[in-house]
């Protein structure tokens, strides 16, 4: 049984890693070292900072799937998987058998029961609640009046100043602030304004980044680790359990003023802004009959849950996406041409924020977006456990609760599948002959095409394709000459130096 938890997703990382290193000087060896006793912990401790890469070429090596062996004594054997037939598997055909899991579970506790931390009966009774509600019309004009009000208001007067100043601006910093601005508007219905010329620290918007690196940390560190600081409240422990309050304390506020705002007028459930609190708080009745009673937590759960679902997946996809954008200056200059043909005759050359159907038209923008997620997939990996024994497509044998890393980022670079120019940051591969969509195999691999995959999609795409469109005509971007790029250590993919750009505006 797995004891160190999901400190076996970075630990399997640095192993690869130390296997790189060790192939390098020693051609003829075989290139995973399992130690005697220690098992992979040397490798996997060498260096973190290049997991993605190493565990992408180790899995492509061993035919798409590894198991990562742990120090006998405690135990912590994992899988990381790249194969198609077993993502799918375990994802899908047989995801009843592989769930979060306890473990997990414990790691993301500030999730609550929400959605991204639950299993079986009471995933089910969410999903098909939040499901309705996100598919609902009325969010999904929310949610694009909410994104297009964040571009006019915060994000187009913010790159106004940047570029008329002419001072370098991390992107990634300015996509972070919006993300949670926009996420509190559509998911809380309050507007943080973190996102200004001042650039504030607020204390809630710090808090939020607080919870996430801790939440890091619970996955590297062993479990035994992270909870004795828990006990003890000593170190990173002790800095989530404050942010933890500080968030709590923020979330717990909004739900009491809405409570108030829609007691003084029930009809805001029925009829004007749809933001997702409304919205849940509509189903209150049906939580407190259903599963089981815990209205209010469940409203504090979801709300959390789609923060951390709906914010740094947007600003790390946008950065990585922008950064494609200024280093391929023949895809900025296609998806200018697209704008210019599908939109701007309508409006004299002057951009304003479009609707859901014009936005569709721009195929060459949303095939530019899928290619930068290909690439840099938001959720790098997808955590399962399995329940019961079983044998995976690729003949591996499972046994119960043992941890699987799903990676979506090597499943995207499979050279097998997507060809030898698979490394190379290509839009027209998602373009068909007709000038459609193409399907590309690894279509749903960022928003994970499983029962659990992304309840967000539809929303991601129209808002990653208003900000893009409203940043790209108005603005050039330019990456500060030596700025490094590469990946965080984190759950969610985001760059680890930001992203240093200079903005110039356009003469148009
Ligand atoms: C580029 C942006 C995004 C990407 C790449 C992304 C990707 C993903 C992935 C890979 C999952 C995990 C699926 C699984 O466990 O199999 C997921 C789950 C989820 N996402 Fe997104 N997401 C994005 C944006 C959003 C947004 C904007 C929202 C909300 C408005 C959202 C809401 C959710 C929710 C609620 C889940 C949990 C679904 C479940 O467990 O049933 N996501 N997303």
């Amino acid at each position: 049984m797995a004891v160190l938890g999901y400190a076996e997703i970075v630990l399997g990382l640095l192993c690869f890693l130390f296997l790189r290193h060790y192939w390098k000087h020693n051609k003829n060896s075989p290139p995973i070292i399992n130690w005697p006793v220690v098992g992979m912990l040397p490798g996997l401790l060498q260096n973190a900072t290049h997991m993605y890469d190493c565990t992408t070429r180790a899995l492509k090596l061993y035919g798409g799937t590894v198991e990562v062996k742990g120090p006998w004594c405690i135990g912590m054997d994992f899988f990381f998987t790249s194969d198609p037939l077993n993502a799918h598997y375990i994802l899908s055909k047989n995801f009843r058998n592989y769930e979060k899991g306890p473990e997990i579970r414990e790691i993301l506790q500030p999730l609550g029961d929400g959605i991204i931390n639950s299993d079986s009966d009471w995933w089910t009774f969410q999903r098909k609640m939040l499901h309705s509600i996100m598919k609902n019309n009325k969010f999904e004009l929310f949610s694009l009046k909410v994104v297009q009000q964040k571009v006019v208001n915060r994000l187009i007067p913010v790159l106004n100043h940047v570029s008329i100043s002419k001072i370098e601006v991390d992107l990634q910093d300015v996509f972070k602030r919006f993300t949670f601005d926009n996420t509190c508007s559509m998911v809380l219905g309050f507007d943080t304004k973190s996102l200004s010329v001042e650039f504030p620290k607020l204390t809630y918007e710090k808090a939020f980044d607080v919870i996430e690196e801790g939440l890091v940390y619970r996955q590297i560190l062993p479990q035994w680790c992270w909870k004795v600081q828990r006990w003890l409240q000593i170190g990173q422990e002790k800095k989530l359990r404050k942010a933890c309050d500080i968030f709590d304390s923020f979330l717990n506020q909004r739900i009491a003023s809405k409570r108030e705002e829609l007691s003084r007028d029930r009809t805001q459930l029925e009829e004007a802004e749809f933001d997702l609190l409304t919205a849940c708080m509509k189903h209150e009745d049906i939580v407190n009959m259903g599963v089981c009673s815990k209205s209010n937590n469940f409203i504090r759960d979801t709300a959390f849950n789609f923060m951390v679902a709906g914010s740094d997946t947007m600003s790390a996809a946008l950065t990585w996406f922008f950064w494609q954008i200024a280093t391929h200056p023949s895809v900025e200059m296609k998806i200018m041409k697209e704008m210019t043909e599908n939109l701007m005759v309508k409006v004299d050359k002057k951009w304003e924020c479009f609707g859901v159907q014009e936005l569709d038209t721009l195929v060459y923008l949303h095939a530019a977006l899928c290619e930068a997620l290909r690439l840099y997939p938001s959720v790098a990996f997808n955590p399962r456990t399995s329940v019961r024994e079983d044998i995976l497509p690729s003949g591996h044998r499972i046994r119960p609760n043992t941890p699987i890393m799903v990676s979506l980022y090597a499943m995207g670079r499979m050279e097998e599948i997507l060809g030898e120019d698979c490394m190379q940051y290509k839009p027209e591969r998602w373009i068909s002959e007709k000038g459609g969509l193409n399907f590309v195999p690894c279509y749903e691999t960022a928003f994970s095409g499983s029962p659990r995959s992304c309840l967000g999609k539809a929303v991601a795409f129209i808002q990653l394709k208003t900000i893009a469109t409203s940043i790209i005509w108005n603005y050039h971007v330019e990456m500060v000459a030596g700025h490094s790029v590469s990946p965080s250590v984190s759950p969610i993919l985001l760059m680890k130096h930001g992203l240093k750009v200079r903005i110039t505006k356009r003469s148009t």
